[in-house]
């Protein structure tokens, strides 16, 4: 067994104990990771990432873990934390730790712990109170990025840009951009087709079942599922239920996702109707309010209430913790009493925070390369080039997005067609790519 670095405690997780399974369930992952595998073997000689000060701020999971190896052997310096307070796979964050890279993450901390953990993940070579300032950020969500710039207006200057993962992070982005408050350029890694196409849709498709059976152990097959939102994760949500045996009904804002979602067979109504014949509903829209008292009034006798987007304002937890008798099943699994006399119960997952990450491991690992490639190719670009960005959200060039695809090809036995020159030059693409317009929808 390896002997573990007691001198090194720059780091704050559960049990160190935990290290050589972490590193065990690494080793398996990595052979799921072929694009990050790829980019080390590509990229191994040059180092980009030397010199690079990356502070991390993304679900600590044993796929983020084959992340941060790989932005390492390339070179970067790297600290990292947690971007939810119950989505940390504690042996992950202990393999992380006994290799002496900064951590902080643990299952199940407190908000306040949080906050202390985001002023912990910029402080590069920290003695007695000096410390050197982080170069890049890379995000999940954008509280890290949002931290900085509400609090840390002098670091900010320092930092060459941000690569941000997911759908609620880029919003966040937008937001400053079209302030004018972004302080340094932003590579939208969610807006890779090979990312939000894939993880957020086909990474649900595995992720949400599994997460509320691992939480409940229900019987999925002949049950109604509700779920909010029919963008990419809705879309991965809704078949992840159905491929299940549920019965799925989608509530929906947008025209045009509302008739995809009946195109692909399910019902469409509002929440009001919905949630009568629910016995579980999943948001998944990045919006607040979506399930809201009126509705819980209305749910029946156990419905599973939970939420995989990216924050927990979608339900409304803060109603039920004030009004309703709660119990607790197990960690992430808690019933709540409805009405004057408690005559019906709800059964709330993860405390409505995305209960892939907080009932079960988020997505496997194979669709995650596909993310995590598109980060670290953002990561090297940004690095090497970010001073001749403007101070705006980019995203990757599609000739990229495609070689992240491509990268991921053999592990699945996916052979290419080869184009002819004159197919080429008949539907006007280059041979080696790109081969759909920036239009092009997927
Ligand atoms: P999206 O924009 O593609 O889809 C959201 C959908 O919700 C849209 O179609 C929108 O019209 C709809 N919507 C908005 N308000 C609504 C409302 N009040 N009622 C019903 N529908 C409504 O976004 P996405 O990529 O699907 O991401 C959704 C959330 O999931 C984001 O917060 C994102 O960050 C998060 N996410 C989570 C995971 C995960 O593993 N849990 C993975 C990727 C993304
Ligand atoms: N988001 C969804 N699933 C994930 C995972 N397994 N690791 C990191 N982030 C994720």
């Amino acid at each position: 067994m390896k002997q573990i670095n007691t001198t090194f405690e720059d780091y704050k997780i559960a049990d160190i104990s935990l290290s050589e399974w972490g590193k065990a369930e690494v080793t398996l992952a990595e052979h799921e990771m072929p694009g990050l595998i790829a980019l080390r073997e590509k990229w191994g000689d040059q180092k980009p990432l030397l010199n690079a000060k990356i502070a991390g701020c993304l679900h600590m999971t044993i796929q983020t873990a084959v992340l941060i190896d790989t932005l390492v052997y390339l070179g970067a310096e790297v600290r990292w934390m947690t971007c939810n307070i119950f989505s940390t796979q504690d042996h992950a964050a202990a393999y992380i730790a006994s290799k002496d890279i900064p951590v902080f993450a643990w299952k199940g901390m407190s908000e306040e712990e949080y906050t202390w953990c985001l002023d912990e993940v910029i402080k590069f070579n920290n003695h007695e109170g000096n410390w050197e300032h982080p170069n890049m950020i890379l995000d999940d969500g954008g509280d890290l990025t949002k931290h900085l710039i509400n609090n840390y207006s002098e670091i900010a200057e320092d930092i060459i840009g941000v690569t941000e993962e997911t759908t609620t992070g880029i919003l966040r982005l937008k937001e400053f951009e079209e302030n004018k408050t972004l302080p340094f350029p932003a590579i939208n890694v969610n807006d890779s087709v090979t990312k939000s196409k894939f993880d957020n849709k086909y990474g649900c498709r595995e992720s949400c079942v599994d997460a509320i059976r691992r939480a409940t152990d229900i019987m999925m097959a002949g049950k109604v599922a509700v779920v909010a939102g029919y963008g990419d994760v809705g879309k991965g949500s809704a078949a992840s239920l159905s491929a299940a045996g549920c019965r799925v009904i989608v509530t929906e804002i947008d025209p045009i996702c509302a008739l995809q979602a009946v195109m692909d067979g399910f019902q469409v109504m509002p929440m009001k109707s919905a949630i009568l014949q629910a016995n579980i509903v999943v948001t998944a829209t990045g919006n607040k309010d979506v399930v809201r008292q009126e509705h819980f009034k209305m749910m029946n006798y156990n419905t599973i209430v939970c939420n995989i987007g990216h924050f927990d304002n979608e339900i409304d937890v803060a109603w039920l913790e004030a009004t309703c008798k709660k119990s607790t099943i197990k960690p992430q699994v808690d019933i709540y009493q409805i009405g004057e006399g408690g005559e019906k119960q709800i059964i709330l997952l993860a405390q409505g925070r995305l209960v892939n990450l907080g009932c079960a491991t988020g997505h496997p690992s194979f669709v995650m390369s596909c993310s995590f490639t598109n980060q670290v190719l953002a990561q090297i670009e940004l690095f090497a080039n970010g001073y001749n960005y403007d101070k705006k959200v980019y995203t990757l060039p599609k000739i990229l997005d495609e070689e992240v695809a491509q990268l991921h090809l053999a592990h699945v036995n996916a052979e290419l067609e080869t184009l002819t020159r004159k197919q080429a030059d008949y539907i006007n693409v280059n041979m080696s790519g790109p081969y759909k317009s920036s239009e092009y929808r997927y």
